[in-house]
């Protein structure tokens, strides 16, 4: 419990120094292949500079959507439609659809004797983009001065002000309201404007201390300081005007009627420009981009844990597409969003929590040293939590909880146990690989040998289904059943920790030493054993376990072997995970063909039943030491179960018995257990005998063999060469050749705890 709360106050330290996040820069989303920048400008798509090419802007070479860029100066000078123009763009925004242009002023200079000595007119044409009205000023500055803005487009109109002042002094720093300076609002929707400027006397009264008139446009954050020396002669600088812009004249509705000229792509939603026509597409809540472009610079999801703090600082951050979730980190509870996580406890010590918080200062302390290290291990443990959450690690904590039974069972482990187990799955740890999983050997800190299957695929959307079925193998507890010791969550693919079987497959032992058996499967007895002991294992499956598993994959390589021959049947159920759809059966049936069950082709189910044919084939090799499927023989002869079937039914199955298994003594027993082997494998399910029924069978003839002992006589007898490899096998537990029985059986790929070919 203290462990936890330390847990806690390290998280929250943690956090607290890591707040801080930087909001991306976005770059300039313009079409591929054409500029992007044009001096300190971004030209995001609509707008693009052509360059001979008509698609880097919207609408074409003679849209006003083009920027022509003037590089002789520098930095180089955008342009709206050309340079002819001289609307000048220093800013295109795309989240408000505005530009932002400087623009000259109008003014008016006389001399003493009231001649016109300067004069500079100021108007602006735009095509289909606006004068934004509510962020934009009319200004006018003089003495003697009537300033008009006026529209000349279908409606005209006019605005202004007219300043009239006798003496400087009259005139307040600071005070654009009257004297000497005035201001205006200007009408929504203006396209066109022209500011002309008149005076009454023509500055002759007031021309020592104004001599000329001002007019101009300027954007509401333009700082204009007006005073007594803005009357002697303003600074002649340009000032920002926001102009507004929408696509297409028509409204949303009208524009979605068309779909290949509708320009917002995908994840946006339309509006329509309130007053000036047009249309304008905005990335939907959640996502960022240019929503005018398709693809990886169109509206994708925004991460919000990466751009912004959105959870309580002691909590996680989960990205989801258009959104994003908050949520404790496993051994903590609260909501996350508003209110922190708090560690779950179950009961509540004063003096801990002193303690806890004393430490937790000296953690600080270190904290701020170690602080480089603990954002990387954060992100480190950040994915962690999350493989643990997408792998099911709640459920199960949830299912482990409620039943304090499965605590001892089942063991939840760490990346970092696993890691060390088996050397960073060092490649020399590597047991068997497969085309959907590797287990390794993993030596655990108590010296306890495991096998650990690292899968390569999982069905997300059967997690659930998986950590059911990792807690009832767990459970299953048989001496012919590789036993599930564990499993670790935090990686990308659940880890799954198994009973380390030492001594390879009963598929290595019977095929792998260019057909000679292994002398410990070369008696009748031995296989009957083999036998007996698998079919027990899957009877128990079946019918005594807490629900009844259906294995799904029997075959010769999923039956291990022990340091004492003991069969241990692995890998059933998991498969049951599988993709169960028709089209993947191809890939599904490959490692298993040969065993597979030929009801299964119209079903596409697999049943206990199918477990029993399957065991037919098993027991068929086991009788004839022949492969379920050898492509080196003439097609008619390649698989076994066919083969099989037809000598016994020809009564000629001697001929095919495995020669070295024949004795005087046995003939009637391995008579009686090819009969059995026939029924396993009757085309139909339900002319196939019960596992149960099986197992008994073949456990009452391995009694009776027993009770022979004249059977020891065998040329490979069992239990010598059982008790010779013992022996080396504790000598040499890892590897070498064993030749002291004379067989040349390779220990070198012992254990393959589970078919990895069909492992999930
Ligand atoms: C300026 O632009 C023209 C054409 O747009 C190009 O040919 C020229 O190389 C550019 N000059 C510089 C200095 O970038
Ligand atoms: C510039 O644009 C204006 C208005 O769009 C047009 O009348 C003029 O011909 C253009 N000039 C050049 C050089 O393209
Ligand atoms: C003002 O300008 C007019 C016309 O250029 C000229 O005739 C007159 O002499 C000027 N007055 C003064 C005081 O410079
Ligand atoms: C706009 O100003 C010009 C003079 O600068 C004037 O001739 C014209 O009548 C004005 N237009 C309107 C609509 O007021
Ligand atoms: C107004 O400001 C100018 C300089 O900005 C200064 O010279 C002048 O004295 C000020 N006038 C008053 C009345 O404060
Ligand atoms: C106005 O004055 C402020 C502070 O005095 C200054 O930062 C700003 O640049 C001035 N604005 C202009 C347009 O000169
Ligand atoms: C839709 O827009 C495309 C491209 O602008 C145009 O070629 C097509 O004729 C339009 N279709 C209709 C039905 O208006
Ligand atoms: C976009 O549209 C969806 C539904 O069409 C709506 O729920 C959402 O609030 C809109 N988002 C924005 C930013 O307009």
């Amino acid at each position: 419990m203290l462990n936890t709360r330390l847990l806690l106050l390290s998280w929250v330290i943690i956090m607290a120094l890591s707040g801080s996040t930087l909001l991306l820069q976005l770059a300039a989303q313009s079409r591929p292949g054409c500029r992007s920048r044009c001096g300190n400008l971004n030209i995001p798509y609509p707008f693009g500079m052509t360059e001979g090419r008509r698609d880097c802007s919207y609408g074409g070479l003679s849209n006003t959507f083009v920027i022509d860029c003037d590089n002789s100066t520098d930095p180089p000078s955008a342009y709206i439609a050309n340079r002819s123009t001289g609307l000048n763009a220093v800013d295109i925004s795309m989240d408000n659809h505005e530009i932002r242009i400087m623009m000259n002023g109008a003014r008016e200079c006389y001399n003493s004797s009231g001649a016109v000595t300067r004069r500079t007119r100021s108007g602006i044409t735009l095509g289909i983009f606006s004068v934004s009205s509510t962020k934009n000023r009319f200004f006018a500055v003089g003495c003697d001065t009537q300033a008009t803005l006026n529209g000349t487009e279908n409606r005209g109109f006019s605005t202004g002000c007219t300043l009239q002042c006798k003496s400087i002094t009259d005139v307040i720093n600071g005070s654009c309201s009257g004297i000497g300076c005035c201001q205006a609002s200007l009408p929504i929707n203006m396209r066109t404007y022209e500011i002309s400027i008149s005076s009454y006397d023509n500055h002759r009264l007031v021309h020592d201390f104004n001599p000329c008139s001002f007019a101009f446009v300027a954007a509401n954050d333009y700082d204009f300081n007006f005073s007594t020396t803005s009357l002697m002669g303003m600074a002649w600088e340009r000032m920002p005007v926001v102009l507004e812009w929408a696509v297409e004249a028509k409204t949303c509705e009208e524009a979605q009627k068309n779909m290949t000229s509708y320009m917002c792509k995908e994840n946006t939603n339309c509006s329509d420009a309130a007053h000036s026509g047009g249309y304008r597409c905005h990335c939907k809540e959640g996502y960022q981009g240019n929503p005018y472009l398709s693809g990886p610079d169109g509206c994708q999801d925004i991460d919000e844990c990466k751009t912004a703090n959105r959870c309580h600082k002691t909590a996680l951050c989960e990205n989801q597409i258009g959104t994003y979730r908050c949520y404790c980190p496993h051994g903590f509870e609260g909501e996350g969003y508003t209110n922190g996580c708090v560690a779950r406890q179950k009961e509540n010590n004063s003096f801990e929590m002193a303690l806890g918080v004393a430490i937790g200062c000296l953690l600080l302390l270190l904290c701020a040293s170690l602080l480089a290290l603990g954002l990387r291990r954060r992100k480190a443990t950040k994915e962690r939590e999350k493989f643990f959450k997408d792998n099911g690690g709640l459920r199960l904590q949830n299912l482990l909880s409620q039943h304090q039974s499965y605590v001892e069972i089942l063991k939840v482990f760490t990346t970092g146990e696993l890691k060390r187990a088996t050397d960073n799955y060092n490649e020399s740890r590597i047991l068997g690989q497969g085309g959907q999983g590797t287990v390794y050997k993993g030596i655990m800190m108590n010296d306890r040998v495991v096998a650990i299957k690292k899968a390569r695929l999982l069905d997300r959307s059967q997690v659930n289904e998986f950590i059911n079925e990792v807690v009832v193998l767990s459970q299953i507890n048989h001496k012919n059943v590789v036993r599930l010791i564990g499993c670790c969550l935090e990686t990308e693919l659940p880890l799954l920790v198994y009973e380390f079987v030492s001594n390879g497959t009963l598929s290595q032992h019977l095929h792998d030493n260019d057909g000679q058996c292994s002398a410990s499967l070369c008696s009748w007895k031995a296989r009957l054993r083999v036998a007996a002991e698998t079919a027990g294992a899957l009877s128990y499956l079946h019918s005594e376990a807490a629900i009844a598993i259906v294995h799904r994959d029997v075959k010769s390589t999923n039956i291990l072997l022990d340091e004492n021959f003991t069969a241990k049947v692995s890998d059933f159920g998991a498969s049951r995970l599988m993709p169960s759809d028709k089209a993947q059966l191809s890939t599904l049936v490959q490692g298993t063909f040969g065993y597979l069950d030929p009801e299964y082709f119209h079903s596409s189910q697999l049943t206990e039943k199918s477990d029993v044919y399957s065991f037919g084939v098993v027991l068929a090799e086991l009788l004839t030491g022949m492969k379920a499927i050898s492509f080196a023989k003439p097609e008619k002869e390649r698989t076994l179960s066919l083969v099989f079937v037809s000598a016994v039914k020809e009564d000629r199955c001697l001929e095919i018995i495995d020669k070295r298994i024949i004795n005087e003594g046995n003939v009637d027993h391995i008579r009686e257990v090819a009969l059995l082997a026939s029924r396993c494998l009757k085309v139909r399910g339900q002319d196939r005998p019960s596992m149960k029924e099986v197992a008994l069978k073949l456990e009452g003839l391995l009694r009776k063999t027993k009770q022979q002992p004249w059977i020891h006589q065998d040329p490979s007898n069992f239990e010598e060469s059982e008790y010779l490899l013992r022996g080396s096998h504790v000598n040499y537990p890892d590897t070498g050749l064993i030749n002291t029985t004379g067989s040349r059986d390779t220990m070198k790929n012992q254990l393959i705890p589970f078919g990895v070919e069909d492992a999930r």
